[in-house]
């Protein structure tokens, strides 16, 4: 796999990598889609994608109607739009057309070899996000999904909480619902910690609040050396999310949460003055 893939927290909220395909994947997808004449061209010149080109062909939705649609899903997601594509994590060769050359290599979940089988997903997806895969071994959850033992496969891989092909972040509503499968009064296992997941993303999207208000209201300029660690701080919230140490995501949070606080209040009361300023001034 490309390793300018990569998303590390220093690329995490700057400049996205992204592959030479992936502005151009769009267009391919679109010319695929409506198969418009003047985009032919184009798409010719692009990098060739056997796996696309074949999975959206139309036929497969009369004739394998399941299988186009994790095609069509896929086509809805930032996955797409960012450029990754299926071979990314299901492994193969998108520069052979035909089927057999193209499925080189196991695809499907089911055999224990395949990337995207449960035990090897937390590796696929951590190929690029490597940060927070290094979160996520520490948890109890990564040590229960590499276990031999759980043959039952009873906890969560990136895909429980996020979905495989249009993936997405749990909200509040939905986080409580997923850690629910597991964490319930019947399991007996921890049925508190749906209810603390809940509550501790609301704390988190009151950072995103108070964030936006800052982004809003506040100095571009003044306030980039502010930013910088900020994202550092909300990206390092992220990962350590993933190690579900509910305690220390607490703490963490309410950390961040206190400075963006405090920031808030610094530059409401510059952008009032300002305000005021600019009011009592003689036309
Ligand atoms: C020429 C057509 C063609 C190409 C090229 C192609 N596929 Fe497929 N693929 C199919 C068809 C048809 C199926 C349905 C199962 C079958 O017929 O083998 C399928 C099945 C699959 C499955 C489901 C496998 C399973 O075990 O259920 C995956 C995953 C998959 N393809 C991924 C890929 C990837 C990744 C690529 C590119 C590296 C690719 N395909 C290229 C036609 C294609
Ligand atoms: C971000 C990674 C990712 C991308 C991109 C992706 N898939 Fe998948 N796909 C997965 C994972 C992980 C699974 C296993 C799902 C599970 O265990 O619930 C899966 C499952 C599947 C399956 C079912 C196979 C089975 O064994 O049940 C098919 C078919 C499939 N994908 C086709 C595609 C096609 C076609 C594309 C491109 C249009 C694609 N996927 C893009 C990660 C991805
Ligand atoms: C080839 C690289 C690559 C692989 C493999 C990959 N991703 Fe991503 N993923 C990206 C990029 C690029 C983005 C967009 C940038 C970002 O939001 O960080 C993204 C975004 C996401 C997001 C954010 C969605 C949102 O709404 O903001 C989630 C969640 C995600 N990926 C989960 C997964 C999961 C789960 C897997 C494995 C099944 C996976 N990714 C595999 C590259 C990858
Ligand atoms: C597919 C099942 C499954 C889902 C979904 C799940 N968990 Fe777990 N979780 C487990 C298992 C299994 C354990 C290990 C329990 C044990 O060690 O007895 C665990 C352990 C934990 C622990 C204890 C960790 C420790 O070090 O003691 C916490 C906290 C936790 N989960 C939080 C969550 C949260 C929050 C969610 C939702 C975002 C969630 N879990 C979703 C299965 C799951
Ligand atoms: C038990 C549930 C759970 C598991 C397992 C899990 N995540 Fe997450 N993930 C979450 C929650 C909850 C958030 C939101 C918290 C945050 O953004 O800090 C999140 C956030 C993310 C984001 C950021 C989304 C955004 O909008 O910026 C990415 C990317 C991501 N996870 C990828 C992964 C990958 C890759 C794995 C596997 C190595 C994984 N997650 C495993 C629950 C989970």
């Amino acid at each position: 796999m490309d390793s300018q893939w990569r998303i590390s927290r220093d690329s995490q909220r700057g400049v996205r990598p992204r592959k030479a395909v992936a502005s151009a994947l769009p267009t391919l997808f679109a010319v695929l889609l409506c198969a418009a004449p003047w985009g032919s061209a184009s798409a010719e010149a692009e990098e060739s994608d056997s796996c696309v080109e074949c999975h959206s062909d139309s036929d497969l939705m009369v004739t394998n109607k399941k299988l186009y649609d994790y095609f069509l899903r896929w086509g809805d997601s930032i996955h797409m739009q960012e450029g990754v594509s299926c071979h990314d994590c299901h492994g193969g060769n998108p520069g052979i057309s035909d089927k057999k050359g193209a499925h080189d290599g196991s695809l499907g979940g089911d055999e224990a070899t395949s990337a995207v089988n449960f035990r090897n997903i937390p590796d696929t997806c951590g190929e690029c996000h490597d940060d927070i895969f290094e979160g996520f071994r520490k948890s109890e959850h990564f040590e229960q999904v590499s276990s031999e033992e759980n043959e039952e496969q009873q906890a969560p891989t990136c895909v429980t909480c996020h979905g495989a092909i249009n993936v997405a972040a749990p909200d509040v509503t939905t986080v409580e619902e997923i850690c629910q499968q597991c964490h319930n009064e019947d399991s007996d296992n921890q049925p508190e910690n749906p209810r603390k997941a809940r509550a501790l993303l609301n704390r988190l999207l009151s950072i995103h609040r108070y964030y936006r208000y800052i982004t809003v209201r506040g100095d571009p300029v003044e306030m980039k050396p502010f930013f910088a660690r900020i994202d550092a701080q909300i990206s390092d919230l992220t990962v350590t999310w993933h190690s579900f140490d509910l305690e220390t995501i607490e703490e963490e949070t309410e950390t961040v949460l206190k400075e963006l606080k405090a920031k808030r209040g610094e530059v409401a009361t510059a952008y009032k003055k300002d305000r005021k300023q600019r009011s009592e001034r003689p036309d």
